[in-house]
């Protein structure tokens, strides 16, 4: 058995009921974004966000930040719907750059307001991205993210983020058959060309709009072999058990790629991710229908032992496995459980 506590240097840190620690923490800033990418926010749906005195504000995420340090939180990664589209996002990042005990503060983006915002970010002290690119071609592109952007602008914002020394520099991609599958070495080649380490997704059955079946998955092991098909390859061992990708390096240029694949083996037994929706609820796992509002703790006054205790206790009882339990009903003939909530929410 592993003991559901540790002592950092930070504090008391809990293990949840699998035994893991809590080590990254997720923020989602705000819940709008400028694409309505189709494994996400499909275009053809209308969705209600949350009016801005319902979003966290700077001072109640630093406040909880700090709090989640002395839990045993190292790495922050800022993520939407689209965060580039909060307000003054690199106040925001400034104030937690200064954090004690943080030791990594990335961001998630979908890259077309970056070429405009990478400078200042960088100046801010946030220490690196990672872009979304679905495709390089303009038209599959424009079909995937839903309202007419191009992948130009994209590829400059990532130019702009390398540049800002913003890096290194990830690129995440979703792959589902029948819309960029055939795109997959194409993708690799010209990332590894500027050095850019992309990671091929699993599309995943999160949220409850995005038409997933199991069809529409491409496994890691297919894209892998797409690749080396090209290109000579060797693993790379994880840097972190918690980390969600395997790694593998072409061995003409040392250049690494990942694929992350929850859906053919699922990496739920290092979990060590906790989420915070933009209206400052708590989840403790990407599939999760609901989880217990820390804003309106905050809004009622709760301390910071109240806060710390509630935190603690709720970790300690965490036993999810989200990812696992779909597996094995897949492997039953059954379909994944049904309420979870949308991906815009929590930001992957
Ligand atoms: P670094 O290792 O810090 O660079 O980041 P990361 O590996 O956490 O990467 P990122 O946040 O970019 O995650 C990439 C994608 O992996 C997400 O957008 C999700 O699609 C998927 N992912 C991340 N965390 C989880 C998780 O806890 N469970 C599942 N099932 N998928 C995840
Ligand atoms: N499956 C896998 N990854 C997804 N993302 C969003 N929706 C899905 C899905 N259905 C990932 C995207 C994006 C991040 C925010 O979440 O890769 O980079
Ligand atoms: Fe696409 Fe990310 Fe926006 Fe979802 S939040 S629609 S994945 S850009
Ligand atoms: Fe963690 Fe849930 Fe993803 Fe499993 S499915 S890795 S428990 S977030």
């Amino acid at each position: 058995m592993t003991p559901d506590s540790t002592n950092g240097a930070f504090g008391s840190q809990p293990r949840d009921r699998l035994g893991r620690p809590i080590r990254d923490l997720r923020i989602s800033v705000i819940d709008r974004c400028n694409f309505r990418c189709t494994f996400c926010m499909p275009a053809d749906r209308e969705y209600r966000f949350l009016p801005r005195q319902q979003l966290m504000t700077f001072e109640e995420i630093e406040r909880l930040v700090r709090l989640f340090v002395q839990l045993g939180v190292r790495k922050l990664r800022l993520t939407g719907g689209e965060p580039l589209l909060r307000r003054d996002i690199e106040e925001l990042v400034r104030i937690l750059a200064a954090v004690p005990g943080i030791e990594d503060l990335a961001l998630t983006t979908n890259g077309a307001l970056l070429g405009a915002k990478a400078p200042a970010l960088a100046d801010a002290g946030l220490n690196r991205v990672t872009v979304s690119v679905e495709s390089l071609r303009a038209d599959v592109f424009g079909r995937v993210t839903g309202l007419g952007h191009s992948v130009d602008q994209v590829l400059d914002g990532i130019d702009a983020a390398a540049a800002a020394g913003l890096g290194p520099i990830k690129i995440n991609t979703v792959v589902m058959k029948g819309t960029n599958e055939g795109e997959i070495a194409d993708i690799a080649g010209y990332f590894k060309e500027r050095g850019h380490i992309v990671r091929f997704i699993e599309f995943m059955d999160v949220g409850t709009v995005n038409d997933w079946s199991l069809d529409r998955v491409v496994t890691a092991s297919e894209i892998t072999g797409r690749i080396a098909e090209r290109w000579p390859l060797e693993p790379v061992d994880r840097a972190q058990a918690s980390d969600v990708a395997e790694r593998f390096r072409y061995l003409d240029d040392g250049v690494e790629f990942g694929v992350i694949p929850s859906i053919s083996r699922p990496f739920c037994g290092d979990c060590a991710r906790a989420r915070l929706s933009s209206d400052g609820r708590l989840y403790t796992c990407l599939f999760a229908d609901t989880g217990p509002s820390l804003r309106d703790r905050l809004r009622a006054g709760a301390t910071d032992d109240d806060l710390l205790a509630f935190l603690a206790g709720h970790w300690r009882q965490r036993e999810d496995r989200y990812s696992e339990v779909r597996a094995e009903r897949l492997r039953a003939g059954l379909q994944p459980a049904a309420e979870r909530v949308e991906m815009f929410r929590i930001g992957g």
